[in-house]
């Protein structure tokens, strides 16, 4: 169908259920509960949420004003602030498709382990159970078997364009406002079994006990750098996502609001994920990790020891960071779909777009590169290294995550901080008065950026392992 409008969300609940579900995704499940543990327990978490208010909110009201202001995809917003800023906009649109490449794949894995514990559940033989291999090998034996790999890839990513075809409201919001409150009660069922577990008290003390050691010499700038890449990545900033979704708020809109409930409900999703993971993951006398190794070889171990009830449970937990990682994946295919519908917008004389269409050429070109990065898988196949990284997957994440997110979020503070001070409290103001505007100028202007730096620094010296702050 063609359409001339690119549309706009029902209600706030409908646009805070896409917004949240944007932000919680496999980073809240598989990297901050482990993060938390390693860097300083309660400590990290009071580090985590300094950065939460002073830059995770600056940069979310930023972003989604800049949507609103200007209507457009990330592109065109950021063109119409100056056109010397586009590239900062391009930016914004090579992130979310690069980030697609790995996370629908990741996303096939969820896939993978919903039907791995639903063929437990009925004892079938396409079940783990039925495999008969420890779940190391499990794991192993499915991400080298290129074919099955690239299956469950491309079935997440049609499932991620199904939703987006059917539009802003139709199809993102009306899936988020199920799809989001039936998370979190998935999450407390899951936490209320596993701190009953025996022996589920060391979880929580390795995730919460505080320890200031972390802090010690140069320790307190690894713990920064490694809390303000979480963040980042969690809250979906600096992609474009926030600047997508804010188009299509309506002017009445309140921001103030909005930019606080999606950054505090990010974290406290990402508080629970530790309260049900950990716990688990100690009980069964395992080792705590961060990544795939704890989603889909600890987990799983946990599981197959719970006995009968195991596979439910397991079914459940992946059922869940399934929706996590779609709704994610949404939103980063839909900032490329609304990007793409801009320059077909401005260059088509009826003014119409067919919305489908290029949702199936977008996700097709995602899918493309998704196989490749599939084929590659974690890296056991022999494929030539991109830019040092010893996966595709790691290549993509530092372009994207490493280098473009922390950039374009330190040019948007530049630009709204230092260059145009009035762009964001004028926005803002449409809703009534901007009662912390004094606050706000204060962190974008000198938080943010430097922030942004260390944030940058830190992510080179992970991902080449400089050991700079050691
Ligand atoms: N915020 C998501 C997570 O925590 O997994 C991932 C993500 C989604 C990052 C969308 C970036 C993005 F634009």
């Amino acid at each position: 169908m063609e359409q001339h409008k690119k549309g706009q969300w029902g209600n706030q609940f409908g646009f805070l259920m896409a917004a949240v579900g944007s932000a919680v995704g496999l980073g809240n499940l598989w990297g901050f509960p482990y993060k938390m543990g390693k860097n300083g327990g309660f400590a990290f978490l009071f580090i985590y949420i300094l950065l939460v208010v002073f830059v995770g909110i600056i940069i979310t009201i930023t972003e989604l004003s800049i949507g609103r202001k200007t209507g457009k995809g990330v592109v065109g917003a950021y063109r119409d602030l100056g056109k010397k800023y586009a590239p900062i906009g391009w930016f914004g649109v090579i992130s979310p498709f690069l980030i697609m490449s790995f996370y629908t794949m990741l996303g096939g894995y969820t896939l993978k382990y919903m039907v791995a514990n639903l063929g437990d559940i009925f004892g079938a033989s396409w079940g783990y159970q039925g495999s008969g291999m420890a779940t190391g090998d499990y794991f192993q034996s499915f991400y080298s078997d290129q074919l099955q790999t690239c299956i469950y890839t491309a079935v997440f990513v049609v499932l991620t364009a199904a939703v987006v075809r059917g539009g802003v409201s139709q199809g993102i919001e009306k899936f988020s406002k199920v799809a989001m409150p039936a998370l979190f009660f998935m999450l407390l069922a899951v936490i209320v079994r596993s701190v009953t577990l025996p022996g589920a008290g060391e979880g929580l003390r390795f995730v919460f006990e505080p320890n200031f050691e972390v802090f010690k010499g140069s320790g307190w700038v690894n713990v920064f750098a490694a809390a303000g890449g979480q963040a980042f990545f969690s809250l979906s900033l600096g992609m474009g996502i926030m600047v997508t979704y804010g188009s299509y708020l309506k002017k009445d809109e309140d921001l103030k609001v909005n930019s606080i409930v999606i950054p505090v409900a990010d974290t406290i999703i990402a508080v629970l994920a530790g309260v049900a993971i950990m716990p688990a993951v100690f009980a069964a006398g395992l080792e705590p990790t961060a990544g795939p190794g704890l989603l889909f070889v600890t987990l799983q171990t946990v599981f197959a020891s719970m006995g009968a009830g195991g596979p439910i449970f397991g079914f459940l937990m992946y059922f869940l960071v399934f929706i996590a990682a779609i709704t994610s994946s949404i939103s980063l295919l839909e900032t490329v779909v609304s990007v793409v519908v801009d320059l077909k917008l401005e260059r088509s004389e009826t003014k119409s777009f067919d919305k489908k269409k290029i949702t199936f050429w977008c996700a097709a070109a995602v899918l493309a590169e998704a196989i490749f990065v599939s084929l590659d898988g974690l890296g056991s196949h022999g494929f030539p290294q991109i830019l040092g990284q010893s996966t595709w997957l790691d290549s993509m994440d530092l372009v994207s995550e490493g280098v473009l997110m922390p950039l374009s979020a330190l040019f948007t503070a530049i630009i709204c901080g230092w260059i145009m001070p009035r762009f964001v409290p004028d926005e803002v103001e449409r809703n009534g008065k901007f009662t912390w505007e004094k606050f706000y100028m204060f962190c974008i202007k000198f938080v943010v950026p430097p922030v942004m730096v260390l944030v940058l620094v830190g992510q080179i010296d992970t991902f080449f392992s400089l050991g700079i702050f050691s």
